[in-house]
């Protein structure tokens, strides 16, 4: 049964910010999704979600199927239960998290005491073995937080998060506050738990590049939707969607000059969730945005195999590179039939690949102009239940000048 299925997940806050607007996520058991976005986009919105622990007056909607049973319609007595043994959450910042006059092994023991009705000595013993399991001495379960590193915290928040074998893992940026050496330790460190002990992993980062070298799929958010999706790896090299292709490019690559001495940015702030604007929520700061973006929404659409992003511009044509650039008025070539991919049109939603799309699309299959293609491109397969309709069908679409 699949681990975790969120189906039309929103939440909108007492205030009336939408901060995720019909999210869907699939992950099986072993594998690791990564969200992404910048900060405001709705990630910890979404985990915190998962777990019911947003604050009260606050509306959530849809499912979420957690080993098939709905997180949302479960009983506070059930919900308590999950949020050890189902899943658990590593918090950025540990010394927030963690409560500064307890030691540690007590912090770590509490939730086996709770859910596993555990012994005291029991409990204890357990803490010690999970600080081992997480590479620190059983003896520093007698340190308080403030005697220990920055992530030498972040390991004892993972031994938490592991103390009752949680099914599933939600990592909310648990490297962000770490320096470069901590945080490849902490990644390994997630990664090899997640092999040994066949749970999901989410890990939510602002940074593509942590994502793309740990997570198996990656899901692009942008003012509380996935904007694309699809192989960790191929959405860091080539994404499909202008959001995620500034992401991207935002960090730089090692080994590539051009990027190190030349990040680029992406000017402007994502759109405050109580006010949005209409149309695609990307289009005040798009720099290849068509005149109809700022009126049409966009649903994910296939975006070639295994991919899904929610542009006008974007295709179903073999999974290319892709440069954000100006938009050419118009671009009507059209993809041949070897570039599309039947197996991907369609509404499915947001899946663990069954294998990754491990071939590099060919020169011949490579669509560089992406950019430039306007709705009309669409190609034949797209799902017109995922895709209501075209922009601009049959009309021409005028690009419009990049943003100031
Ligand atoms: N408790 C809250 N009440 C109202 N708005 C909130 C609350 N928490 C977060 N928000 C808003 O929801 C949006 C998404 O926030 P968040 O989920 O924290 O984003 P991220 O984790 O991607 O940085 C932001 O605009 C934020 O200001
Ligand atoms: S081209 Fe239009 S639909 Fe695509 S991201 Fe830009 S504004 Fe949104
Ligand atoms: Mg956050």
């Amino acid at each position: 049964m699949t681990l975790l299925d969120v189906r039309n997940l929103t939440v909108t806050y007492a205030g009336g910010a939408a901060a995720v607007r019909g999210v869907d996520l699939r992950l099986e058991a072993g594998r690791k999704l990564g969200l992404a976005g910048e900060s405001g986009c709705g990630k910890s919105t979404l985990a915190l979600a998962l777990l019911r622990l947003l604050p009260a007056g606050t509306r959530v909607g849809g499912e979420i199927l957690l080993d098939g049973e709905d997180v949302l319609a479960m009983k506070w007595g059930r919900v308590r239960a999950v949020r050890w043994a189902g899943a658990s959450i590593v918090f950025q910042g540990a010394m927030h998290s963690l409560n500064p006059v307890r030691r540690v092994g007590d912090q770590i023991a509490e939730p086996v005491l709770l859910h596993r009705k555990a012994t005291p000595a029991g409990a204890r013993k357990k803490a010690g073995e999970l600080l081992e399991h997480v590479g620190l001495p059983a003896a520093r379960a007698s340190a308080y937080p403030h005697e220990l590193s920055g992530g030498q915290r972040q390991r004892v928040m993972i031994a938490m998060a592991l103390a009752c074998d949680p099914r599933l893992i939600i990592a909310d940026e648990p490297t962000t506050a770490l320096d470069v050496m901590i945080q490849a330790q902490i990644l390994r460190l997630i990664e090899q738990l997640v092999a040994e002990q066949d749970v999901g992993l989410i890990m939510i980062s602002h940074d593509l590049a942590v994502l793309a070298g740990t997570c198996d799929r990656l899901a692009v958010m942008y003012a509380g939707r996935v904007v694309e999706e699809g192989p960790a790896a191929r959405i860091y090299e080539a994404a499909r969607h202008p959001y995620a292709q500034a992401l991207s490019a935002a960090f730089p690559r090692i080994g590539d000059p051009a990027s190190r001495f030349a990040p680029r940015g992406l000017p402007g702030d994502p759109p405050d969730p109580s006010a949005l604007p209409p149309g695609c929520a990307f289009q005040p700061r798009c720099p290849v945005a068509l005149t109809s973006c700022a009126t049409e929404d966009q649903p994910l659409r296939a975006a070639g195999p295994h991919r899904r992003a929610a542009c006008v511009r974007v295709t179903p044509a073999a999974d290319g590179t892709a440069p954000l650039r100006d938009a050419p008025a118009e671009d009507s070539a059209t993809p041949s039939p070897t570039e599309q991919d039947p197996a991907t049109h369609g509404t499915a939603p947001l899946r663990d690949a069954p294998a990754e799309d491990s071939a590099a699309p060919s020169p011949a299959e490579q669509d560089p102009a992406n950019g430039g293609r306007d709705a009309r491109d669409d190609t034949p397969g797209d799902s017109p239940a995922s895709r209501p309709d075209p922009v601009g069908a049959g009309e021409p679409e005028e690009a419009r000048p990049r943003n100031p």
